[in-house]
Parts: C-alpha cells; sequence; structure tokens
C-alpha cells in the first residue's frame, strides 16, 4: 500500500485495454486479442486508410458495434469514484472505448482518442460524435464539406495529441502514486508515463494479471483482473486512513 490517502494530494493513472477486458472488450495483444487476428499496418496506419477506406471503416464500425454493447466495469466506477477523494486525480488513458467517461470519469485525457469522435480529411471543421451502429454510410463523409471523415483515433505513425500528451506527462511528473491498470506497457510513449513517475520518485503499482516490462520496477504488484481487485485494493487503502 502507498501511503495513507489522507496524506495524498496528486495521483494519476493511466489505463490499458485490460480495464475494459471485463466490461468484453478486446485487449489487443492477449490471447484472444486483436492484433493476434489484424495485422495493425493493414488497419491501423494512415496508409491503410489511404488505400482503403472502405476496410479500414468496416473495421471500426465492427468495433464500435462490440464496444457499443459494453458496459464499465466495477474498476471503471472505482476509478471515478476515486477522483473526488484527492486534490489532483490525473486519468490518462489508452483506450478509445469512452467507458471511462460512462462510468462518471470527469476530464479524462485520451493519449489515442475516442472510437465514437469523427474527423474530416480534410479538416474543414471540428471534430464530432457520432454513436450511430451501425454507421449508415461507410466510409462516413464530412456532413460540411463531404470529404471523406475518419475516426478520431491516433493511428500508428502518428502523433498523439499535443496538449493530451503534455497534460499526461506534467502528471506523471508530479504524482505521488500512479497506477498503471491493465496495460502491456509497451508502447510508446504512454508506456514511459510510469517510468518518468519512478524517477520522480512516486509509489506505482501496477495491476495486471500477467507480467510486463514495468513489473520488476513497480513498488506493488496486483495480479489480479482489474474489475475483481480494484474496488477492494481501494477500499483497504482507504481503510488506513
Ligand atoms: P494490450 O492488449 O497490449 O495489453 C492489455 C494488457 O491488459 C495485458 O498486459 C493484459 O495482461 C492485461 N489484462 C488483460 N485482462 C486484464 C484484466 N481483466 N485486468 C487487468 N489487466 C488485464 O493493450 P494496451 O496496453 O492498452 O494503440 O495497448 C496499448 C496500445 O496498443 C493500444 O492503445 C493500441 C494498441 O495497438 C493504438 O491503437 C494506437
Amino acid at each position: 500500500m502507498p501511503m495513507a490517502t489522507s496524506t495524498v494530494n496528486s495521483i494519476a493513472v493511466l489505463t490499458g485495454a485490460g480495464i475494459s477486458a471485463e466490461s468484453g472488450v478486446p485487449t489487443f495483444r492477449g490471447k484472444d486479442g486483436l492484433w493476434r487476428n489484424y495485422r495493425a499496418e493493414d488497419l491501423a496506419t494512415p496508409g491503410a486508410f489511404r488505400r482503403d477506406p472502405r476496410l479500414v471503416w468496416e473495421w471500426y464500425d465492427w468495433r464500435r458495434g462490440l464496444i457499443g454493447a459494453c458496459e464499465p466495469n466495477a474498476a471503471h466506477h472505482t476509478l471515478a469514484e476515486m477522483e473526488s477523494h484527492f486534490d489532483e486525480f490525473s486519468l490518462i488513458t489508452q483506450n478509445v472505448d469512452g467507458l471511462h467517461n460512462l462510468a462518471g470519469s470527469r476530464a479524462v485525457l485520451e493519449l489515442h482518442g475516442n472510437i465514437w469522435g469523427l474527423r474530416c480529411t480534410a479538416g474543414c471543421r471540428p471534430t464530432w460524435e457520432d454513436r450511430t451502429v451501425p454507421l449508415a454510410t461507410i466510409p462516413p463523409r464530412c456532413p460540411s464539406c463531404g470529404a471523406l471523415a475518419r475516426p478520431d483515433v491516433v493511428w500508428f505513425g502518428e502523433s498523439l495529441p499535443s496538449g493530451v500528451l503534455d497534460a499526461a506527462f506534467s502528471a506523471a511528473r508530479t504524482c505521488e502514486v500512479m497506477l498503471v491498470i491493465g496495460t502491456s506497457a509497451l508502447v510508446n510513449p504512454a508506456a514511459s508515463l510510469p517510468l518518468v513517475a519512478l524517477q520522480r520518485g512516486a509509489y506505482v503499482v501496477e495491476f495486471n494479471p500477467q507480467p510486463t516490462p514495468l513489473s520488476d520496477l513497480a513498488d506493488e504488484i496486483v495480479r489480479q483482473p482489474a474489475a475483481e481487485a480494484l474496488p477492494g485494493w481501494w477500499h483497504a487503502w482507504q481503510s488506513e486512513g
């Protein structure tokens, strides 16, 4: 356990696909992970979209259908509850599923965008949200100028939104405790956030049923599924005052 909750002002949380696994959202690298059955370079790169926007959109439409049927789980709800207990609470996620928002978390730093968002490839207007499943037309078009629309997510080879990334690194540098939940800790720059927190002396807890490159460095490891473990862990930490 970290120092008593009453003495902690600043906490950061980094989540990955594993936090949504118990909600039914597929992870990327596990046994049934998306990258076992699909090649990322065929579906999640700007080149793939240029080559075949319909194929890319069909894949996103399928994922939107899967995610749309999922509910936040006890781990998402616990994080939403934790937020009000600390002066500074930064929830940084690599997930595009929007389940943290649905659970009631405010101000989520979505490093890789959101699968419900769309963006005009001609850049004529701000991004917009469309939760229609299945989409009315594939590929969808910009309602303002008619250009192709793309998912408002970050693909391999693209930069992360700079404001969000800056806020995430700032939280990693200043937090006293960081929880790292359900990420393989392999994809940068997200994977370097816990390393920054450790360098700055934060107490880092990993929640993951499997070992990761972070496991040897973390101060505490909880080797259980997040929705099972996090509510009890939070309760135990709170009872320590
Ligand atoms: P991964 O699929 O790489 O890793 C999921 C992690 O969750 C693994 O370490 C699992 O052991 C763990 N896990 C599985 N079930 C869990 C559970 N119930 N509770 C806790 N942990 C569990 O997913 P990410 O680390 O999120 O990027 O992947 C990072 C990025 O790579 C994604 O955002 C995506 C992907 O390619 C882009 O699309 C840009």
